[in-house]
């Protein structure tokens, strides 16, 4: 079958004050060395593919002092026209969240609000087709999920995480188009599998190497599907599928637990 590319916006941050400085996820290991030019080699040329492929890609200035600014999935929730803004559950983050609220106000045409639950963004939200998949178990609030519905307008649909190594959403699992997902099983709880698997039953499931390379923080566009290129196995699974993979080194950003979606906030106008 075919697989049809539609055009995106994105939303990307430059990893200028990219750093790991301290620890709130497994992968973050501040005594580890890193490169802020190699970082931002690797988000440049994630930036030109999706130009490459088509998109429309927006920038907000990075700032002094949040060395996590550079995952702009993390910022908000966009769809069709509205933007929930995050609200994030730790200290080192929380001052993003102001970032996102000027950006959009000051472009005007956005119906813009912050989170008033811990919520944060497309690192827990997923919009796949007319319904939301939306994470919970280490960073959004359960009870952000109703708020989420209500101000968005669609169908929510809680999981929940248990694996701390995969502690948003988009770690365990990506939309590929409105009717199919990848995901690896095994960051989920029994329940959320079970739902899963009714809901999707002809999803790409990722092994533990797979999701261990960060292979399920992708993004895709209908068609191409831009992943960690360390992903092999999910490569080959999406070539069969009739997608067209796209293998990125985004090894310096994983260092902070972040790769391609991370970086990427699909902005979905009204
Ligand atoms: N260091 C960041 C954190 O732990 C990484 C965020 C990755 N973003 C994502 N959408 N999963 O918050």
């Amino acid at each position: 079958m075919p697989r049809v590319a539609t055009r995106r916006r994105y939303l990307m941050v430059r990893p200028t004050y990219f750093d790991v400085e301290y620890s709130i996820n497994p992968w973050m290991d501040p005594s580890k060395p890193t490169s802020t030019e190699l970082a931002v080699a690797q988000w440049e040329w994630l930036h030109d593919q999706f130009v490459r492929l088509g998109h429309t890609v927006e920038l907000l200035e990075p700032r002094a002092g949040l060395p996590d600014m550079v995952f702009a999935a993390n910022g908000a929730t966009v769809v069709d026209g509205r933007v929930l803004v995050a609200r994030f559950r730790h200290l080192q983050r929380r001052a993003e969240s102001a970032g996102y609220l000027d950006w959009f106000r000051e472009r005007g045409g956005w119906e813009v609000r912050q989170a008033r639950w811990i919520n944060e963004g497309e690192g827990d939200y997923l919009v796949a087709g007319n319904r939301v998949l939306a994470g919970s178990g280490f960073r959004s609030d359960p009870r952000a999920h109703a708020e989420a519905e209500r101000f968005l307008g669609l169908p929510v649909v809680g999981l929940t995480l248990v694996d701390p190594r995969y502690y948003h959403l988009d770690t365990a699992m990506a939309v590929l188009d409105a009717e199919t997902i990848m995901y690896y099983p095994y960051a989920f709880s029994a329940e959320s599998r079970r739902i899963l698997r009714r809901l999707y039953p002809d999803a790409i499931t990722a092994t533990g190497a797979d999701a261990a390379a960060f292979g399920l923080n992708a993004v895709s566009d209908g068609r191409h599907v831009v992943l960690p290129e360390a992903a092999t196995g999910l490569i080959d699974a999406l070539r069969e599928r009739g997608y067209e993979p796209i293998g990125a080194d985004m090894s310096e950003l994983l260092k902070a637990g972040g790769s391609v979606k991370c970086c990427t906030l699909e902005l979905r106008a009204g």
